[in-house]
């Protein structure tokens, strides 16, 4: 960890909802805001006045903090184990405060964590996702060459949402012939980040859920009964001593995937093609090297990341980097913050495809890293080489928009571009 440092009294700067997307402030440009507590409070003492019982947490910027407190495991991440009116319950998805087992891999801690995340990994491993990368170019391909028929289209809607929900789904082993239904209810999972859907978006949602639920039912009844080669044969055959995830772990890891892997890969994306078309130079020296690709997948995550903030929960009463942080407090760490630290990064404002860090934090870190990591990176990947090698007149062809008030997550809800 790094050294102790005073714990300012921070109550004049941004708080709480006010360091959210829900702030028009900070939806607009969380960067000055985030400067700001880089500089001033980079331990800065997170009050949330929507949640006064909770107690008083904080809210870190700076790479170096952010690291130290996801590699430390006895940070908690299951709401369970904190205290009520703590900001974990207030905001867990109400399945995930039920004692019974829920094979969530974002909601558990120790044993229960690595028994579930070891079983699933053995099954989604770097070495099978790169096998995927002729599927996953189709995929792109297909949609991408839709899209070019057009005059413009929506490059979230058309193409950054659709894709990963296709990847995943062929992945799994669904059907062709399932996809849009399939592709229908991932997308309204969407309204689970958005703490202000309206009554009609919640009760999408909830069908969303349901249908998923049937529907992921009859697929593990099936590979149950008759293994075949696809992942989710593998998640459901895979094992550890004898030891298998149950049905309902099965199905509620499924649903992370989709929830985990879906809208984040779909904004990164979106991020990434508004940054490189703001940055012709960066776009132009793309089009001459596709093979840039690979460094730009880790620059457009470093810059555009689409995650904003993780939050790990303080065990006991204790001093975290100089601060007293009460039992049950939730540490907010900053992706955004930590991705445009100038201690780790040089002008880290400035866009630049060839910087290729991977160090960024976009990913999280620590027990809970993000799983689909080498999958993200992949479709990122071949999304930009056949953007640059295909399409090199990409641009603008109306103003993006960016209002999609979500609590964690940084994305356009449209971005109308041209192919052609
Ligand atoms: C660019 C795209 C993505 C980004 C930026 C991203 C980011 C993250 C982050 C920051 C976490 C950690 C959250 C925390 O510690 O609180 C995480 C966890 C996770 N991600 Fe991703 N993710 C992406 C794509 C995916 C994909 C494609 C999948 C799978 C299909 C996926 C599956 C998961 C899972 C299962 C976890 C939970 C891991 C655990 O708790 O052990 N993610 N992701």
């Amino acid at each position: 960890m790094s050294e102790l440092s005073a714990c300012p009294e921070t109550a004049a700067l941004p708080n709480g909802f006010e360091l959210t997307e829900l702030s028009p402030h900070f939806l607009q440009d969380p960067h000055p805001i985030l400067d700001r507590l880089r500089q001033e409070a980079p331990r800065h003492i997170h009050a949330h006045a929507h949640f006064p019982q909770a107690p008083t947490g904080l809210y870190l910027t700076r790479i170096e903090d952010v690291r130290a407190i996801f590699s430390d495991a006895t940070y908690q991440r299951d709401p369970r184990k904190t205290p009520l009116g703590s900001l974990a319950r207030s905001f867990a998805p109400p399945a995930m405060l039920d004692p019974a087992p829920h094979g969530n891999l974002l909601y558990m801690d120790g044993a229960e964590h690595r028994r579930v995340r070891s079983l699933v990994s053995r099954a989604f491993t770097p070495k099978s996702i790169a096998t995927k990368r002729g599927e996953i170019e189709a995929i792109a391909a297909r949609l991408l060459e839709e899209a070019a028929a057009k005059p413009d289209f929506d490059a979230i809607a058309e193409f950054a949402a659709p894709y990963p929900i296709y990847v995943i789904g062929d992945m799994l082993g669904f059907s062709r012939a399932d996809m849009p239904q399939f592709r229908a209810w991932s997308e309204d999972l969407i309204f689970v980040f958005n703490p202000l859907r309206s009554p009609d978006e919640d009760r999408r949602q909830m069908a969303a859920f349901a249908g998923l639920d049937a529907y992921f039912a009859e697929q593990i009844a099936r590979r149950r009964r008759q293994p075949s080669e696809d992942l989710l044969s593998a998640i459901i055959h895979t094992q550890d001593g004898g030891d298998t995830l149950t049905d309902p772990e099965v199905s509620s890891l499924l649903l992370l995937l989709l929830l985990a892997g879906n809208l984040t890969t779909a904004d990164v994306i979106g991020n990434g093609l508004h940054a490189l078309i703001t940055h012709p130079d960066e776009w132009a020296a793309l089009v001459v090297d596709p093979d840039l690709a690979v460094p730009a997948t880790e620059e457009l995550l470093r810059y555009g990341p689409p995650v904003a903030i993780a939050a790990r929960y303080v065990p006991e009463d204790r001093d975290i980097l100089g601060c007293p942080v009460k039992k049950g407090a939730a540490v907010v760490v900053s992706l955004l913050g930590a991705n445009r630290d100038p201690e780790a990064f040089e002008d880290p404002h400035a866009f630049r495809i060839r910087r290729g860090r991977r160090d960024h934090a976009a990913f999280g870190g620590g027990a809970h890293a993000c799983l689909g990591a080498p999958l993200a990176r992949l479709e990122i990947e071949i999304a930009l080489r056949l953007l640059a090698s295909r399409y090199p007149r990409l641009r603008l062809a109306a103003p993006a928009v960016r209002d999609r008030p979500t609590i964690g997550f940084v994305g356009f809800r449209s971005l109308r571009l041209s192919l052609t």
